[in-house]
């Protein structure tokens, strides 16, 4: 374990080591990662939009009992029950709540009131705009070459619109794995990096070794961005699956939806009027048709099937682009070492080319 190379604006917001965020993955991001990733000095995130309420409550107690670092949660702001989730998060003193989508305003201000840092993940400047303007500590921005939901813009160009619009640390994500990624991300004024498909592809996580060579195998080219899944631009591996769906038309879809609907509610022990609930809120933010809604129950036990079971015929499996030049499995420490110090050594050269 390294000492303290890099000392940005973010380390010092949530008293972390170093400037790295294990993001928050669905069926990825559990107590191990997460308690990995702390005690490696970076930011770990659980992620809890796969999780019941009770469910988290425990991943939180594990993670707990296994570091004394501080670590953060990610959630869906357009859950049912995100607001008792919040509440979860001050009870236990987690330090980050990390969101997909932007949270409301009421929410950012009581988590703030009880010192937990609220960033949201944003995907274009106006929005991180907004929830600075919101009151939000932080953003991360996730460029299109980002694993999972996902917009249009790289990295590259999205980061400087953001920074350019907000005065709040900001955390480049979307195609980093190594301290080169961590050097150009400072440079460009970011806080630090997230990172989530390189996390996934650590010992530390809980992935089935045959998926986590399943990734290992892939090239540059061997994502694709599909929207069939769940109705929202979503970047995964390209599988036979993913291609089927691609091919096939909505009504053909239907069937497997509603079958994947009926095993949602189940795993997830949500009642029908508690899915619907979830669903009118994903219409009212997000402007999603009741088509997109019955299609986006898809995507937690697609990603289940993938992720947890190794299942390739059902499932599917998210990842960035950076897939391609990930070959190795590290433990998360030995990841961070690396990918610090390799950040100091760039900043270093670059820094000598000042005259
Ligand atoms: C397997 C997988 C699952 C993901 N699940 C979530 C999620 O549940 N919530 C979320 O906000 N982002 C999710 N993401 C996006 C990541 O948190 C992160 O923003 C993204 O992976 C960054 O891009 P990278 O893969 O190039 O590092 C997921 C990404 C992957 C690869």
């Amino acid at each position: 374990m390294i000492e303290q190379l890099l000392r940005t604006p973010l380390t010092d917001l949530v008293g972390v080591r170093h400037p790295v965020v294990q993001t928050g993955m669905g069926w990825v991001s559990g107590p191990r990662l997460v308690s990995a990733t702390a005690n490696a000095g970076g930011l770990g995130i659980l992620a809890s939009a796969t999780m019941t309420f009770d469910e988290l409550e425990k991943a939180i107690v594990e993670v707990k009992g296994r570091t004394e670092e501080p670590f953060g949660v990610n959630l869906r702001a357009d859950a049912g029950d995100a607001a008792a989730r919040c509440d979860l998060l001050i009870e236990y003193g987690v330090k980050v709540a990390s969101f997909a989508l932007a949270p409301k305003p009421e929410l950012i201000a009581r988590l703030k009131e009880h010192d937990v840092v609220v960033m949201p993940s944003i995907g274009a400047a106006k929005h991180a705009k907004k929830v600075a303007g919101w009151g939000a500590d932080a953003v991360m921005v996730q460029g299109g070459e980002g694993g999972g939901h996902t917009g249009p813009v790289p990295t590259t160009l999205l980061l400087p619109t953001v920074l350019d619009a907000v005065d709040i640390p900001v955390v480049a994500a979307g195609g980093f794995f190594d301290g080169r990624g961590l050097a150009a991300a400072l440079s460009y004024g970011a806080a630090g990096v997230g990172m989530g498909t390189r996390f996934l592809l650590t010992s530390d996580s809980a992935v089935p070794d045959a998926v986590k060579r399943l990734y290992l195998e892939r090239g540059l080219t061997d994502t694709v961005v599909t929207a069939k899944v769940d109705g929202m631009p979503h970047r995964m591996l390209r599988t036979a699956l993913v291609e089927e769906l691609e091919e096939s038309s909505a009504v053909r879809r239907m069937g497997p939806t509603l079958r994947r609907t009926l095993e949602f509610k189940r795993d997830s022990g949500m009642s029908w009027r508690e899915l619907a609930k979830d669903g009118r809120e994903m219409k009212k933010q997000q402007g999603r048709t009741l088509g997109q809604m019955a299609l986006a129950a898809n995507t937690p036990t697609m990603l289940k099937a993938g992720l947890v079971e190794g299942d390739t015929s059902a499932g599917v499996l998210a990842s960035g682009q950076v897939v391609g030049v990930i070959d190795d499995l590290p433990s998360c420490e030995e990841l961070i070492d690396r990918v610090v110090t390799r950040a100091a050594e760039e900043l270093r050269r670059a820094g000598s080319y000042l005259s």
